[in-house]
């Protein structure tokens, strides 16, 4: 064959494989809204940047005729590329090709690329849309899915690992995303479930759409398996890039510093102002973090899933940190079996990969009753008081009003290796708030006032006894558990100055397999 015919054979190889499954199947996709899996990789990376690996791969089934029908890259498209600048690998399942499901030669791609991310150190992208293991090569598929789950497990804390789901993710397929650092799915198309809904049906005989089963609101307010509900799969897509640039490349990098003409020392009066003298009324922590950060630019996590407290990435002259507040303004930012596990999670993720918390407490406390009881709160408020005493990097907290009881501990004190604690000077750091203090402290006297004006004075003076002694932050400053009470307006700025302070920091934890964290 000459030369000039020889690269006729690979362009148009090239274009066959671009294909998928046909233009059919192609335009099916679009009626529904989807993008193509090429088409995801053009949107997500670098224009001109993607270097794909594999394309002339195809099955080895000959199960029920299988090898009369084959698609060269077997229904997933993988490579490198890069997004803003940085490395990342990437695939993206091929729904056009037998629906995107996994054979075992799909499977060895996605491992390929897995393995390569590790090896450099680079983030690791997967979008997903699929229907799950390739019936017809059985064992070989669920094989397949394994491999990647040990290869998720061997990343997690060494890479980041982002999950798109932008079409089904069902059966055992749904533990890959599951096992990465960060999910997003689309409000349209998007759905995982371990069993859908014939199967629910004919178990238990509830009957569920889709959508209720496991929609992207479903997982983004209920369950919690996602992290980030997108309109459509553009935004989702923008949201990959946005996330990666807090990240650093690896768990041995720092998250990479970006230009900021913010000005640190920026003062905000209604900061002064924000926090009620009535302490059970509410105020939004997200407004003080806007006020806080980098132009007001706060990239939240887990928006619609336990909203009693907020988590999310933001930068303080130009420093990537990670961010945990208790909400007020949701269930008076109690502390519940959500809150904890999902402030938890995030501290950990915050910790592998080098990024500074910055924590804002206004916590009345654990939320009471049978149900968290039940559930096991004493378990999952060990996890986020864990996270927190395990954690290396940089911390900085700032209480702003409430700071009650165990939650107080767990909500990065001094004690937990806090590096700076600073506290506004409506603060209130207490083993209780006053009302149930007097009435465990004065029962006895309370009891045997008989009139009711006269009791209603006598428990108003003791409370306000103990206001005057311990719901201050000036109690916890003379015993050095608070490094400094600080004007509200002037915190960007003492936050900046206390994060440049610890930088450097080095702290460690004993040598050990793995630790046992409550699960
Ligand atoms: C082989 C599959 C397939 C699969 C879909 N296709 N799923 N081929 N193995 N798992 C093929 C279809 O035959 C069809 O081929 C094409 O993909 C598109 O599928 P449609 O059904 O036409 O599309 P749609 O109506 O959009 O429905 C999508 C779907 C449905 C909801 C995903 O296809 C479906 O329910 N598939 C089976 C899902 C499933 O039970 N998978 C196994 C789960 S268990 P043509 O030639 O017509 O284009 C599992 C275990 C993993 O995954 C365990 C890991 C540990």
């Amino acid at each position: 064959m000459s030369k000039e015919n020889n690269i006729k054979e690979l362009l148009d190889k090239r274009e066959q494989a671009k294909l998928g499954g046909g233009q059919k199947r192609i335009d099916t996709q679009h009626k529904k809204g989807k993008l193509t899996a090429r088409e995801r990789i053009d949107l997500l990376l670098d224009e001109g940047s993607f270097e794909e690996f594999d394309m002339f791969v195809t099955h080895r089934c000959t199960n029920f005729g299988l090898e009369k029908e084959k698609y060269p890259s077997d229904g997933v498209v993988t490579g490198f590329g890069t997004i803003d600048g940085r490395l990342v690998y990437v695939f993206s399942q091929d729904f056009t090709v037998f629906g995107g499901s996994l054979s075992e030669t799909f499977a060895q791609k996605i491992c390929k690329i897995m393995d390569k991310a590790m090896k450099v150190g680079a983030p690791l992208i997967g979008i997903n849309d699929s229907g799950g293991a390739r019936i017809q090569e059985g064992v070989l598929s669920l094989a397949g899915y394994a491999e990647i789950f040990q290869r998720n497990i061997m990343a997690s804390g060494v890479i980041p690992q982002i999950s798109a789901i932008f079409g089904p993710c069902a059966g055992g397929a749904v533990y890959s995303p599951a096992l990465t650092d960060f999910t997003i799915m689309t409000k349209k198309n998007s759905y995982m479930f371990v069993t859908g809904p014939k199967v629910v049906k004919s178990v238990t005989g509830e009957v569920v759409t889709d959508e209720e089963l496991g929609g992207a609101m479903v997982h983004g307010s209920k369950s919690g398996v996602n992290h980030f509900v997108a309109e459509d799969e553009q935004e989702g897509i923008s949201l990959i890039r946005k996330i990666l640039s807090y990240l650093p490349q690896n768990n041995l990098e720092d998250p990479p510093l970006a230009p900021c003409d913010d000005p640190i020392d920026r003062l905000d009066d209604a900061l002064n102002e924000i926090v009620p003298e009535n302490p059970n009324k509410p105020y939004d922590v997200k407004d003080i973090i806007y006020s806080l950060v980098d132009y007001g630019e706060f990239l939240e996590v887990q928006r619609h899933f336990a909203p009693n407290i907020v988590i999310g990435f933001a930068k303080f002259n130009g420093m990537p940190v990670g961010i945990v507040a208790n909400q007020p303004n949701y269930l008076a930012g109690v502390l519940d079996i959500n809150a904890s596990r999902k402030a938890a999670r995030f501290v950990r993720f915050c910790d592998a990969f080098n990024v500074p918390i910055v924590t804002l407490v206004d916590v009345p406390g654990f939320l009471p009753g049978t149900a968290q009881e039940y559930g096991g709160i004493i378990i999952h408020g060990a996890k986020l008081l864990y996270a927190y005493g395990e954690a290396t990097v940089p911390k900085i907290t700032i209480t702003l009003r409430k700071s009650y009881g165990g939650a107080h501990d767990v909500m990065s004190c001094k004690q937990l290796r806090g590096d700076i604690n600073y506290a506004w000077p409506s603060a209130e750091i207490a083993v209780m708030g006053g009302k149930g203090a007097i009435e465990v402290l004065y029962q006895k006297e309370i009891k045997a006032i008989e009139n009711e004006a006269e009791r209603t004075e006598f428990m108003s003076k003791k409370e306000a006894e103990y206001k005057e002694k311990f719901a201050n932050p000036y109690n916890a400053a003379q015993y050095g558990y608070i490094d400094d009470v600080i004007e509200p307006r002037n915190t960007r700025f003492r936050i900046i100055r206390a994060l440049q302070s610890v930088a450097t920091k080095k702290d460690s934890n004993p040598p050990k397999k793995h630790s046992n964290i409550p699960l």
